[in-house]
């Protein structure tokens, strides 16, 4: 059973589209009272997933019903082939075979997957509804349920169809994640970590000391999701449509980007997260070679998301990669190659990441050469 603790709350302020993040155990069994302060009188969809459906989505009607708001479920198929072009189809047809009207709301409940697709949906919908996120992966706790960004996958490529879409509400029930497949919940635990890498030094110490705790929920938990939303909304804040600083949340993301594409995006092999674990420990290893950061930081952050159970080297990718040239191949996909200088997020150090706009490839090349044979 959830046991209610009051709820910590994290401003993300962006002029008249802020909206606060409500964190905390058993918030599911609230979110209606927390719905019906923010949108009177409103009508909802609630677009969930097959797995979590099976989980959270009875508390999430009740306590609905019990605030007095009609609610229509909308289930998808658990998994990234839902933020499809058929996914969003369903979604879209589901909203409005519902009846709701633009100020009514959608209420995205489940993961990152769920997140994308409901609220790329709410934001096309009648040119745009209310939304309202109800995270229940650690990853979309942390990450993607915050910042607005909303969308699908086409056979082309990821995330490449959507908008930015602010939520008017976020929910992050902490409790919930105690339903999550561990292996999901250590994928979330790469990108909590990867605030402190970003700007952080302190959480990243306090993470070391603690995560045993955060694994196994309660009051460390939950702080620990604040401090990533804080550390989220803040520099969302800064740079809301990613002109800028934005991009230091993709820390590790180059590299880990290169790995999913080389293991075909096979999630049995490799989830993203645990592909963030690698892509970060890579990002330190090679600021420390090009005399940004020193090899101590790099060993700490590898022994530190090792101790958690994560991947942190190349050899960890069961299956096996192709050569460093392939790996190059794929990050020069990812990223717009420049004069052959490729963009990346390196470091000074643990919680001194910074972009650096100029990378030659052919020193990513000889790293990556030796990343096989460390
Ligand atoms: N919008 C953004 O800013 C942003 C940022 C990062 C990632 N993303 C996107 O997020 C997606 C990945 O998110 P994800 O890792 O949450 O994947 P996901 O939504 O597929 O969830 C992972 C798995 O956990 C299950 N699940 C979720 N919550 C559960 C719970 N409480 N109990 C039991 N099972 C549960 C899901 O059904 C799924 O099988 C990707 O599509 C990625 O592109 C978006
Ligand atoms: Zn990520």
């Amino acid at each position: 059973m959830n046991i209610t603790e009051p709820a910590t709350i994290v401003d993300v302020a962006l002029g008249d589209r802020s909206y606060e993040i409500a964190i905390g155990a058993g918030l599911i069994s609230e979110a209606g009272e927390r719905i019906a302060a923010v949108r009177p009188g409103v009508r909802v969809a609630i677009v969930t997933d097959t797995n979590v459906a099976a989980v959270h989505l009875p508390a999430l009607e009740a306590s609905l019903d019990a605030a007095g708001i009609a609610a229509t479920p909308i289930v998808v198929s658990a998994g990234e082939t839902s933020k499809s072009f058929d996914g969003l189809q369903h979604v879209v047809d589901g909203i409005i075979a519902a009846r709701l009207e633009r100020h009514d709301l959608v209420i995205a409940l489940g993961g990152g997957v769920v997140g994308d697709l409901a609220g790329f949906a709410s934001g096309i919908v009648r040119r745009g509804m209310g939304f309202v996120q109800v995270p229940t992966s650690l990853l979309a706790q942390v990450d993607s349920s915050i910042g607005g960004k909303t969308g699908i996958n086409t056979p082309r490529g990821k995330n490449l169809v959507g908008v930015f879409q602010q939520p008017a509400l976020v929910i992050a029930d902490t409790a919930a994640l105690d339903t999550l497949p561990e292996r999901e919940f250590k994928a979330g635990y790469a990108e909590l970590a990867k605030y402190g890498l970003i700007d952080r030094p302190e959480f990243f110490a306090w993470l070391e000391a603690s995560w045993r705790e955060v694994l196994s929920g309660g009051p460390a938990r939950t702080h620990a999701i604040a401090e990533a939303c804080r550390a989220k909304a803040a520099i969302v804040a800064r740079d809301e449509f990613e002109t800028g600083d934005r991009a230091l949340l993709n820390l590790g993301h180059t590299f880990a980007h290169a790995l999913e594409g080389a293991t075909g995006y096979d999630g049995g092999r490799l989830v993203h997260g645990e592909a963030v674990a690698i892509g970060m420990v890579l990002a330190h290893r090679f600021s420390a070679r090009l005399n940004q950061a020193s090899h101590d930081d790099a060993d700490r952050v590898e022994a530190h998301l090792r101790a958690v159970g994560l991947p942190t080297r190349l050899a960890d990718v069961p299956g096996g990669l192709p050569g460093a040239e392939a790996l190059l191949a794929y990050i020069a996909q990812d990223k717009k190659v420049s004069r052959g200088a490729l963009t990346f997020i390196l470091t000074h150090g643990i919680g001194q990441s910074y972009i650096a706009k100029d990378v030659p490839a052919e020193q990513v090349l000889s790293f990556l050469k030796e990343s096989y044979d460390p």
